[in-house]
């Protein structure tokens, strides 16, 4: 019997997670029919549009268009247009698949559980233990209620046991956002990005920043402004800047005068194979993502985190990823470290290598079809 399963997408970092798993439930005969929501939490084509046309993402697609508000505002939006389009559906899917811990994860995986479909959360288990985080919420919120829990790395293994989640429901199968980064790696390389950027290779920093706790007070983002242009005295600085953070730079008045720094290359967010091209030859990356951290792990770039902790444990252990927490003394220290000593190519990691959309598949056949 064909059984469909719904896999959910609204944001930038939940693409490359989902792309993979489409592709290897494509490439297995079985009865799992996926269909892909998408729900418009981002929608910008630099933020979402660009990665299905890169990652081959062609599964025929619902778009929810639930688009940007608070958290109250948007998480609303979500379960109510999720809710009706499950509900307008000839039968209710046997799961529903989400992935990480944006808005768009939590509120699907909330009404599916709701309605009685089984779910499956990817990326299961991280813990910032920081509740100021939204994505911290999130995380607990999807884990409290999935039916299978998908886990990245070691530490989420520790954390749902500490927790006291019935191992039933914990399957370790790897970093899949990792399957997307190798298998689109020769395509960016292809791209020489660092000719594209006017830079030479390992010869610049990149950063990223839109992390509420970074870019919404204006304190602490005129003091990371600062920390860039001091980067840029002592080599080039490529910034993608993200439209959360694009916004405050305007109202602060501070977009014009990081653009017309001596050294600093402020751009559009740049596509998904442009930007892993891009960290590919950076001497270091500054940033404050999540999967940033986990994608120059992977590559044995220096990364330099303007956070507190981590839920991704892993990539300290590794000897890539430092935190700097909110110094900004701190993290100039650390650009000015690993300009010197750039990090070692990490070990491998359990599961990074791109296989882990086939242990995903793997689970949901057992457990689904
Ligand atoms: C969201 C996720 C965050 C993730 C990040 C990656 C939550 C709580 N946060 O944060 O975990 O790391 O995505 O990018 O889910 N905007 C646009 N165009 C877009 C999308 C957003 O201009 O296509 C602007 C809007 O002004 C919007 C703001 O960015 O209000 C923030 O967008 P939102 O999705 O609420 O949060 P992010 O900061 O992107």
């Amino acid at each position: 019997m064909m059984r469909s399963i719904v896999l959910v997408a609204g944001a930038r970092p939940n693409f490359m997670k989902v792309a993979p798993i489409l592709r290897a439930l494509r490439e297995r005969s079985s009865n799992l029919v996926p269909s892909l929501v998408h729900t418009g939490q981002h929608y910008d084509f630099e933020m979402s549009g660009v990665f299905f046309e890169q990652l081959g993402i062609d599964a025929p697609t619902v778009s929810l268009q639930v688009g940007s508000g608070s958290h109250g505002a948007q998480t609303g939006r979500l379960m109510s247009s999720f809710e009706a389009h499950l509900l307008g559906l000839p039968d209710l899917p046997r799961g529903v698949l989400v992935v990480g811990d944006v808005n768009s994860t939590m509120a699907c995986a909330l009404v599916a559980t709701k309605l009685g479909i089984a779910v499956a959360h990817v990326e299961a288990g991280l813990r910032s233990c920081d509740r100021t985080m939204p994505e911290e919420i999130n995380r607990l919120v999807t884990d409290a209620v999935a039916d299978l829990l998908l886990v990245s790395e070691p530490s989420g293994l520790d954390n749902l046991v500490r927790e006291g989640v019935d191992p039933s429901r914990i399957h370790y199968v790897g970093n899949v956002m990792i399957d997307s980064l190798i298998d689109q790696l020769p395509a960016a390389r292809a791209l020489e990005m660092a000719k594209q950027l006017g830079v030479r290779p390992r010869e610049y920093a990149l950063v990223t920043l839109h992390r509420p706790s970074n870019v919404d007070s204006p304190e602490r983002l005129a003091a990371l402004a600062e920390l860039v242009e001091r980067i840029a005295k002592i080599t080039t600085v490529v910034f993608p800047v993200h439209p959360r953070t694009r916004h405050k730079l305007e109202e602060l008045g501070l977009a014009a005068r990081l653009a017309a720094a001596p050294g600093v290359r402020l751009c559009a967010p740049l596509g998904y194979r442009e930007f892993l091209g891009a960290m590919d030859t950076a001497r270091v990356v500054v940033t404050d993502s999540g999967g940033i951290q986990e994608e120059t792990t992977h590559l044995g770039v220096s990364c330099i985190t303007l956070r507190s902790n981590t839920e991704r444990p892993i990539t300290i252990t590794q000897g890539t990823n430092v935190l700097v927490g909110d110094s900004v003394e701190d993290a100039w220290n650390a650009v000015q470290a690993r300009l010197v000593n750039p990090a070692l190519p990490a070990a491998p990691i359990d599961g990074w290598d791109g296989r882990a959309a086939h242990r995903i598949i793997d689970v949901l056949l057992d457990r689904w079809s």
